[in-house]
């Protein structure tokens, strides 16, 4: 059984964006079986792997609340960056030899599930609107070019 198992309550009903969220989870997962080896090398290799996700993640998240033009954007990227922050403090300790993964495993769980529940459970509505009314665009352009082309068979 894995370490954190992904509870459909986390779900924020954008796909794209849970599916970052669950390979955040899995992460944390990775980092508990590499703490289970003892085995320095793998462990630092899921840490930075996990950074790096988490950095792309916020970016990508961030510009989905900047397209939506959701109100609180310059505040989520606050706590973005504090969590960016801890994660990259975790990752000096360990280079510099402190074995801190226990503490940062459980310290991300609660970070995490209060992160999806509380911060980006307040865009959703926002973001998910965006990306209905942009799909939405996307259908017409495409039906759009689509008559056009029948019209230049026809006519052209
Ligand atoms: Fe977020």
């Amino acid at each position: 059984m894995a370490y954190w198992e992904w509870n459909s309550s986390y779900e924020l009903g954008i796909n794209v964006i849970d599916n970052q969220h669950k390979k955040l989870v899995q992460y944390i997962n990775d980092l508990h079986a590499a703490l289970t080896t003892q085995n320095r090398e793998q462990i630092y290799i899921v840490l930075v792997g996990m950074t790096n996700y988490t950095i792309s993640h916020f970016a990508f998240e961030e510009q989905l609340m900047e397209e939506a033009g959701y109100k609180m954007l310059n505040a989520h990227k606050k706590i973005h960056e504090a969590f960016v922050a801890l994660i990259q403090k975790y990752k000096t300790s360990f280079e510099e030899g402190r074995n801190i993964t226990g503490q940062l495993m459980a310290e991300i769980q609660i970070w995490l599930t209060h992160h999806i529940a509380c911060d980006d459970n307040d865009y959703k509505e926002c973001v998910k609107n965006m990306l209905e009314d942009k799909s939405i665009k996307q259908l017409e352009t495409r039906t759009e070019n689509k008559k056009k082309s029948w019209f230049s068979i026809l006519f052209g």
